[in-house]
């Protein structure tokens, strides 16, 4: 069994929706959020997941909250921590703690619009994919090795929120599949940096 942690700071759809994928060998140990008033930690309660708060209002640094964060993840020994809109920028010393067992989502086909206003950015630059990104983290923000990717159609008349719901059904459908990998011992970050996929192990001979 895997003990999986994740991290959210508002609606929690993806935490949700990798929760509701009951995936076999996973275990949701905990959903962490650093907003007290996160929409998601409901979900999780009610769901019998531990929901706790780690508020960054609370701490005088991002080093000081990203090290009662670390306190508050370790304590569930967790084998994967994934961000699930989690709106804070993690300090080096974080990530690299979770080296290879981080995961974030980022709704747009990067490296394309990084950061905040992906959407209206996209809209902006006029292209006619948008789409979905399950990434390792890294410290860059937004820039860590590609896990998979979605991709939707830009429809005319499209705005900010439209195009968010389109590429949202796409993040509950790959965020999943990417913890599932993950779980299944098929996903990896090699010591090089490289993201490692193996393939569905083959069911016994003659199927
Ligand atoms: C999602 O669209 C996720 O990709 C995005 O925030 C939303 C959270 O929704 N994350 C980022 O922009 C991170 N850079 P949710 O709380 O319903 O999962």
């Amino acid at each position: 069994m895997k003990n999986i942690v994740i991290l959210i700071s508002g609606r929690g759809s993806n935490m949700e929706a990798i929760v509701r994928a009951q995936i076999p060998g996973a275990k949701i140990a905990a959903v962490i959020s650093n907003r007290p008033d996160a929409a998601g930690l409901a979900f999780a309660a009610s769901h019998g997941i531990a929901a706790q708060v780690v508020d960054h209002k609370a701490y005088p640094s991002r080093e000081a909250f990203d090290a009662a964060l670390a306190e508050t993840i370790d304590a569930h020994q967790p084998d994967l921590v994934v961000l699930a809109g989690f709106m804070r920028v993690l300090t080096d010393g974080f990530v690299g703690r979770y080296n290879g067992r981080l995961l974030n989502i980022h709704p747009s086909l990067l490296p394309s619009f990084p950061g905040l206003h992906t959407h209206q950015r996209a809209l902006e630059a006029g292209v006619r994919v948008a789409g979905t990104t399950v990434h390792f983290v890294t410290p860059t923000l937004d820039c860590g090795p590609i896990v998979i990717q979605a991709v939707v159609p830009v429809l005319d008349g499209d705005d900010e929120a439209a195009l968010a719901a389109r590429v949202l059904v796409q993040e509950h459908r790959i965020y999943p599949q990417a913890v599932r990998w993950f779980v299944e011992d098929r996903l990896s970050l090699t010591a090089d940096g490289k993201v490692r996929v193996t393939d569905e192990p083959a069911g016994p001979a003659g199927w």
